[in-house]
């Protein structure tokens, strides 16, 4: 019997690697405010809004910004940002996504983005993949940010599909417990050993099948 109803993709890091660019953009606003960070710190920014991200940067650096200094950093950040995903083009759409949101339409399983980005529907556009998703949650509609399980409650709502009923994919350990504490399945998309908290995890899609839905 299928008791999966709605699959719920986080975008960075799942539907496409949106998280080098961010990582690009965050550097030099550090490198512009005199100071660097590594990959391994960015790892922490992974599934977090802009402004935590900002804030956990600055901390990092030891610099103290007025909320007003903390809008333009997150604004020129953003536009930096932006420069990189206008060059985004199709072929950006990381292996195996494509035909296995193909094969859950075929099986009549709902498709949700659940993502902290405010860019996602801009970056849906630019790969050309907004047609796969019935739901669109981001950013835009969040008061609470992953660790919380919002986004994924609205997106399973939206569906009308039950959390108890609902996959998550994730590549960030906060979104990874965003989806556990809403009560839903969690199929990490990465590294085991980081995304220890998932059901199970995958490198990429190419090993992904509807049966490991259930
Ligand atoms: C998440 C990314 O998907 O979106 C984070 O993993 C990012 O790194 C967050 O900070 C917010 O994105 P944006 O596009 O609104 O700045
Ligand atoms: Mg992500």
């Amino acid at each position: 019997m299928i008791t999966t109803k709605a699959c719920l993709f986080d975008l960075d890091g799942v539907i496409v690697d949106t998280a080098v660019y961010h990582f690009q953009a965050w550097r030099r606003l550090a490198n512009e405010l005199g100071f660097d960070f590594t990959e391994h710190q960015n790892e922490q920014l992974k599934g977090i809004s802009r402004m935590e991200s900002l804030d956990l940067i600055l901390k990092w650096g030891n610099v103290t910004l007025s909320e007003e200094e903390k809008i333009e950093w997150a604004t020129r950040k953003n536009a930096w940002y932006l420069e990189l995903v206008q060059q985004m083009t199709p072929n950006e759409v990381l292996k195996g996504v494509p035909e296995f949101l193909r094969s859950l339409r075929a099986n009549g399983i709902k498709i949700a983005l659940g993502s902290a980005s405010k860019n996602s529907r801009l970056i849906l556009e630019k790969i050309k993949m907004i047609e796969f998703f019935d739901v669109i949650i981001d950013g835009n509609d969040l008061t609470r940010g992953k660790p919380d399980p919002q986004v994924f409650l609205l997106g399973a709502e939206a569906t009308g599909c039950k959390p108890a009923n609902c996959v998550v994919f994730e590549d960030a350990l906060a979104g990874v417990q965003a989806g556990k504490a809403g009560g839903m399945k969690v199929i990490g998309v990465g590294d085991a050993k980081i995304l220890h908290e998932a059901d199970f995890v995958i490198k990429g899609f190419e090993e992904m099948t509807i049966e490991r839905l259930f």
